[in-house]
């Protein structure tokens, strides 16, 4: 095995009365003899027991919470309670210090707002670091799932020069001198994964997004990461299935590998839950609330269906929608999707067949001339995680509603000539990614499920 090893290591493979040695931060030391060590490969912490009267001079002074350090001993059951088993510390080095006078992360509770401000050191907290394990085992997931479904992973550019997505405001490159043209981030791959599936079959991207909107909430990032799946004759139906089945099976991997660190998450949002009002406390605990979206099989509706509910709700009648539904045709408000997710069906629901008037240009027109082939899946919690549709593939169409919206075609040129050459039914869809590990995790805040956030006036770090 390749060392140094990781506690994880260690522990998996319980090398009782072996010499071992480690590496990690102090979370606690006690009674000058226990330190619990962390290396951040787990949640665990293992107990390291240093007899203070053969330390050396000096050495004891310089152990406090954050310190890095290098540990030999042997390992052994342990006597006490707590822990099964611990180091008996005969090699201590201090890698480095960590003065508690300055160091801000302590052995006490900091609110998640504190910890933002210290993004750069709040890993070194059993809630981040638990987050950031589960969001690198969703990732897996990810690659895995498509991997073994016959999927392709491809990157789409991040400096783009086709402003069509329509998907968001987009932050502008100043050096137009450099390309010759407008440039910008990229608020989407999904037009150059379309060229890619068309050739590839099944392609996905997985990569940053960046979007100008200025909506500070506890669900938008002006840097996110997006999944695009991609697929040639795939039509919205096979489109549902599949985002449906992806996402079970993602959060089925973590629910099956991330049980420590789950169990801890779920613990915490059950302590803050605690000091809520009892209507804003989640209904389920972490983990049920996981199992129930991988066993449930979604709820599927259209746009319209969900309109005569919404319409005909109490809620409505009684004027308690900020935005109150009264024609067909206008877009959804997040408390439209959380009263049909959380109230009316208390399930994941997947909506599709939207008003074409607030889709995008790309999406397929169905027959009556009046929807379009879109889907949104909408959860607890979280509102829209992923957002879809089946791609207009006809030519003559494709160009109408280019006009209609006043889009410049020759920028999309490239776009237009995959309808010329080869066209085919073809679908996909985006998740973001953020959105999804605030599910699995529990968190209420996008801004403490990504390393750093940048949101509206932040971009420290
Ligand atoms: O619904 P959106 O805008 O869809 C697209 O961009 C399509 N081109 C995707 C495709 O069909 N290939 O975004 C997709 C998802 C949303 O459902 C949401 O989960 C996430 O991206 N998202 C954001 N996440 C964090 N911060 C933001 N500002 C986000 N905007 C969208």
């Amino acid at each position: 095995m390749y060392k140094p090893e990781t506690i994880k290591q260690l522990l998996e493979r319980n090398p009782l009365n072996d010499s071992v040695t480690v590496m990690g931060w102090v979370r606690t030391f006690r009674s000058n003899r226990f330190i619990a060590l962390n290396d951040g490969s787990t949640l665990t912490t293992l107990q390291c027991v240093v007899d203070f009267e053969t330390l050396e001079d000096g050495l004891l002074s310089q152990i406090h919470t954050g310190t890095a350090l290098k540990l030999t001993g042997l390992f052994v059951e342990s006597q006490g309670k707590g822990q099964s088993v611990e180091i008996q510390v005969n090699n201590l080095e201090i890698l480095g210090t960590a003065d508690p006078d300055h160091f801000p992360i302590q052995p006490k509770k900091h609110s998640l707002e504190f910890l933002r401000e210290k993004a750069h050191l709040r890993i070194r907290t059993n809630t981040f670091a638990a987050i950031m394990r589960v969001r690198s085992a969703l990732a897996f997931a990810v690659h895995q799932y498509f991997n073994s479904n016959g999927f392709f992973y491809m990157n789409t550019p991040i400096i783009t020069g086709s402003d069509a997505e329509g998907a968001g405001e987009m932050f502008k490159l100043s050096n137009t001198d450099f390309f010759g043209k407008e440039t910008h981030l990229t608020v989407s791959g999904q037009l150059e994964a379309e060229t890619y599936a068309m050739g590839l079959g099944k392609v996905y991207t997985f990569g940053p997004t960046f979007r100008a909107e200025n909506s500070n909430t506890s669900r938008h990032l002006a840097e996110f990461w997006m999944i695009e799946p991609e697929m040639a004759f795939y039509d919205l139906e096979d489109t549902m299935e599949l985002a449906e089945d992806f996402i079970k099976n993602t959060i089925g991997y973590v629910l099956e590998h991330c049980k420590e660190d789950l169990s801890f998450l779920e613990q915490r949002l059950t302590d803050e839950d605690k000091t809520k009002p009892e209507n804003e406390r989640s209904p389920m605990l972490l983990l049920e609330k996981l199992k129930f979206v991988v066993d449930k099989p979604f709820i599927r509706l259209s746009y319209t269906e969900a309109f005569e509910i919404l319409k005909y709700s109490k809620e409505n009648q009684k004027k308690k929608f900020k935005y109150p539904i009264s024609e067909w045709g206008s877009d959804l408000q997040s408390e439209h999707e959380r009263y049909l997710v959380e109230k009316h069906f208390n399930a994941p629901v997947v909506l599709f067949d939207y008003p074409a008037k607030i889709k995008a240009f790309y999406m397929r027109l169905n027959e009556d001339q009046q929807t379009v082939r879109a889907m949104d899946v909408l959860f607890p919690g979280i509102g829209e995680i992923v957002g879809g549709s089946q791609r207009e593939e006809r030519l003559d169409v494709l160009e109408l509603k280019i006009n209609q919206m006043g889009i410049d075609a020759q920028e999309l040129w490239w776009y237009l000539e995959l309808r010329k050459f080869g066209t085919a039914v073809h679908s996909g869809f985006g998740l973001g990614f953020e959105r999804l590990v605030m599910f699995a995790t529990g968190m209420g805040n996008i801004r403490d499920v990504i390393p750093y956030p940048r949101t509206p006036q932040n971009a420290e770090f």
